[in-house]
C-alpha cells in the first residue's frame, strides 16, 4: 500500500466520505463507530462540508475524533460556492472549525465554482492559510478547462487537489483531467467512488471473477481500481463499521495488468473529453 501525497503530507488513499451523516439522533453513534473503525485501521483523511446536514456532519466527526491525536489526522472540510468571498469564507471556516472542535483544517475546498470569482476565494484560502486556519486548500467538482484556467491564476498552483465523482461508472476524466493533474503534481479525490452503493457495477461478472481472484468484494474491488494510479485518494461513505473496515483493507489489493485489462474491456478507457460528472 503506498500512500498519497497531497498538501505536503502522506496519506493513507483511503478516507472516510460524511454525506448524509450526522443528521439523525438514533443513528448517531453507529456513524461515531464507523468513523472511529476507519480511524482504528488506517484511515487518517475525513472528508465533510459545511454543507452536509447544514453542519450536522462536521459536529459528527468532531465527535467522533475527541480520542485521536489531532496531528495524524487529516480533516478536509468544504465551503459552499455562495460563501466563497473575502468577507464569508472567515465566517463559515470559523463555524466549521467551532462544529470540528479543532482549529485548523487540513484542507478546505471550494465545494464547486459559483458566482464569486476565483481570484478572490483564491485571495480569502491564503489568508486562511497564512492565519493557520487551513493547512492548504483546494477546489471540487472542476473541470479540465476550470483546472486548466486555476492554475493560470496567481497562487493558482497552490491548490491542493480537486475533488471529483470518480468510479468505474465515472471515468471520463481519465481522458483529460486526471493527466492535467498528473502534469502539475495534484493528486485526486474521488467522490463517490463505489458508486453509491447499489449500483450495477456491484454484479457485474468481470468485477466478480476479480474480486474472488484477490479473496476480495467488489466494493474493495471499486476502490482498490478508484486508487490504482497512486495519485488518488478515495473517500467511500459508510455509516457501518464492517463495511468501512472491508473498504480500508482495498489499500492493499494491488490489480495487476491483467485485471487492469479485463476491465477495461468491459469500462473502456476514454478516448474523448467529457463532461464532468457531477454528484
Ligand atoms: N465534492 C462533492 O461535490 C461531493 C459529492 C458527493 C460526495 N462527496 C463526498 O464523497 C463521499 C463519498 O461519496 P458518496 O457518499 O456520494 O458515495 P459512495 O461513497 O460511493 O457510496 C456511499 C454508499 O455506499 C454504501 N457502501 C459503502 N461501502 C460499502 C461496502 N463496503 N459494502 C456495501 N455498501 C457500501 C454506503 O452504505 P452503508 O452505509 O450501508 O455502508 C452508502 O450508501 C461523500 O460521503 C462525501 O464526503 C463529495
Amino acid at each position: 500500500m503506498k500512500k498519497v501525497k497531497i498538501a505536503g503530507r502522506e496519506v493513507f488513499p483511503i478516507g472516510l466520505g460524511t454525506l448524509k451523516m450526522g443528521d439523525k439522533p438514533d443513528t448517531f453513534d453507529q456513524e461515531v463507530k464507523a468513523i472511529r473503525a476507519g480511524l482504528d485501521n488506517g484511515v487518517q483523511l475525513i472528508d465533510t462540508a459545511e454543507m452536509y446536514g447544514s453542519g450536522n456532519a462536521e459536529t459528527l466527526v468532531g465527535h467522533a475524533i475527541e480520542p485521536y491525536e489531532r496531528e495524524n489526522l487529516f480533516l478536509v472540510s468544504k465551503v459552499l460556492p455562495n460563501n466563497a468571498s473575502k468577507k464569508q469564507i472567515p465566517i463559515s471556516l470559523d463555524n466549521s472549525l467551532k462544529r470540528l472542535n479543532t482549529d485548523y483544517l487540513d484542507l478546505y475546498l471550494l465545494h464547486w465554482k459559483g458566482s464569486v470569482p476565483i481570484e478572490e476565494t483564491i485571495e480569502a484560502m491564503e489568508q486562511a492559510k497564512m492565519q493557520g486556519e487551513i493547512k492548504s486548500w483546494g477546489v471540487s467538482n472542476f473541470d479540465v478547462n476550470d483546472m486548466t484556467r486555476l492554475l493560470k491564476l496567481p497562487n493558482g498552483q497552490h491548490c491542493a487537489t480537486n475533488q471529483v465523482r470518480y468510479n468505474l461508472g465515472y471515468r471520463g476524466i481519465d481522458f483529460d483531467l486526471v493527466p492535467l493533474m498528473k502534469e502539475n503534481s495534484m493528486p485526486l479525490m474521488a467522490y463517490a467512488p463505489v458508486d453509491r452503493g447499489a449500483s450495477d457495477l456491484t454484479k457485474q461478472q468481470v468485477l466478480l471473477d476479480i474480486s474472488k481472484k484477490h479473496n476480495a468484494d467488489v466494493f474493495q474491488i471499486l476502490l482498490a481500481w478508484s486508487i490504482r494510479n497512486g495519485q488518488t485518494i478515495a473517500i467511500p461513505q459508510s455509516s457501518n463499521p464492517d463495511h468501512v473496515i472491508n473498504n480500508v483493507k482495498a489499500a492493499n489489493i494491488k490489480l495487476t495488468e491483467e485485471d487492469l485489462a479485463e476491465i477495461d474491456s468491459v469500462y473502456p478507457e476514454p478516448t474523448t473529453s467529457e463532461p464532468l460528472a457531477l454528484w
